[in-house]
């Protein structure tokens, strides 16, 4: 019988973990009389001496609906499989883990997470037989077994209002304007705010960009009597130049020139008249308050997870499928989700003439 369960949030934040946190306590509490315990910085809580956990309550948890960030801290460099010691030695230490979450008389641990926390859940599962319940988050939207994560819409909104506001500025310059977003595979967050936010180039890691195209887009927007440009970048989103890098070449070329911005910039110059900007995004996409309906998908996954637990369908994560939130196996979670290249997302982006540079 559940009395004791642990929650805790891992790898980057994302709009909307408060309130999942939130969600998951008033009704594990009030419907099931369960004490809720927090686990500090994802795994790291339970593997530390002293512990560092917290006995969450709906009284602690007042405020925290549209709270940014998460109180529970969270890190990605916590897997208790690969644990990075003082000295920099990698060890095991998921035995720990297990006893600590034995000791602590936890009936298992939900965890809030992206693709990376996901894996380490199943493994505590399958490996340490500790019961899990995942609960997806990336403000990138890019799991496969969810229609959606929370965070991402608060991402975009955030994209496309900075859209917005380079567009102004590029247009009473005569400038072109380059707008680095995150997305590091996959181009969900450029390909929603950039066709929200009328962008005419975007740039996505999952199609190689021919630099002739995007300048030849450029000068044809000149000659029809819009001599301005905005144009969204993806972290990840490379020229086709860098076809068949590795991975890790691909990062030392997005190194190298200072991101994927810099790269597109570089690219135009001398192919293109106008004087061109840069503006890189970065953290403002994942800090600050969640969106409307990031609160409500994270309020839905947070009392989701409670029904599992109840249930005693540990192994499993919740997901939102065509509207409706129940859980799927942790096994497909951390299958990542890229832009469907023939999609209607992609359709519609053609449809107004967005280009791709492929
Ligand atoms: O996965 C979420 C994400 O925001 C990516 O889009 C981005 O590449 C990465 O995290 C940044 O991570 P960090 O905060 O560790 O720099």
């Amino acid at each position: 019988m559940v009395t004791r369960v642990g929650i805790l949030t891992g790898g980057g934040d994302a709009p909307g973990l408060n309130a999942v946190i939130r969600a998951f306590v008033k009704f594990a509490t009030r419907e099931y009389g369960w004490e809720v315990v927090g686990v500090e910085d994802a795994f790291n809580g339970l593997m530390e001496s002293p512990r560092r956990l917290q006995i969450l309550t709906p009284v602690t948890c007042r405020g925290l609906l549209h709270r940014g960030g998460t109180v529970l801290g969270t890190t990605n460099r916590g897997d208790p499989f690969a644990w990075q010691e003082r000295d920099g030695s990698i060890s095991d230490r998921s035995q720990e883990l297990a006893d600590a979450v034995r000791d602590e008389g936890l009936a298992g641990l939900v965890c809030i997470g992206g693709d990376g926390s996901q894996r380490i859940a199943l493994r505590l599962m399958q490996e340490m037989d500790i019961p899990v319940i995942g609960v997806p988050k990336t403000i990138d939207n890019d799991l496969s077994a969810t229609d959606c994560t929370f965070g991402f819409q608060s991402a975009v909104d955030i994209a496309t209002d900075a859209l917005d506001r380079l567009h102004t500025t590029a247009e009473s310059h005569e400038r072109v304007l380059f707008l680095e977003v995150m997305g590091r595979d996959t181009g969900h967050i450029a390909l929603t705010a950039g066709i929200a936010g009328g962008a005419d180039i975007i740039l996505i890691p999952e199609i190689p960009w021919d630099p002739a195209r995007l300048a030849d887009k450029i000068r044809r927007r000149r000659s029809s009597g819009r001599p301005f440009s905005v144009v969204v970048v993806a972290e990840g989103a490379l020229p086709i130049s860098a076809n068949g890098l590795s991975d890790t070449e691909r990062k030392a070329r997005l190194k190298a020139a200072g991101g994927a911005g810099a790269i597109a910039m570089a690219e135009l110059e001398g192919k293109v008249d106008h004087e061109m900007r840069l503006c890189v995004l970065g953290h403002l996409q994942r800090g600050g308050s969640p969106v409307p309906f990031d609160r409500l998908l994270a309020t839905r996954f947070g009392a989701c997870a409670v029904e599992l637990v109840a249930q005693g369908r540990w192994g499993e994560m919740v997901a939102l499928q065509s509207g409706s939130v129940d859980g799927v196996p942790l096994e497909e979670a951390a299958i990542t989700r890229f832009v469907d290249l023939s999609g209607n997302l992609m359709r519609t982006a053609r449809a107004v003439d967005v280009e791709f540079g492929g």
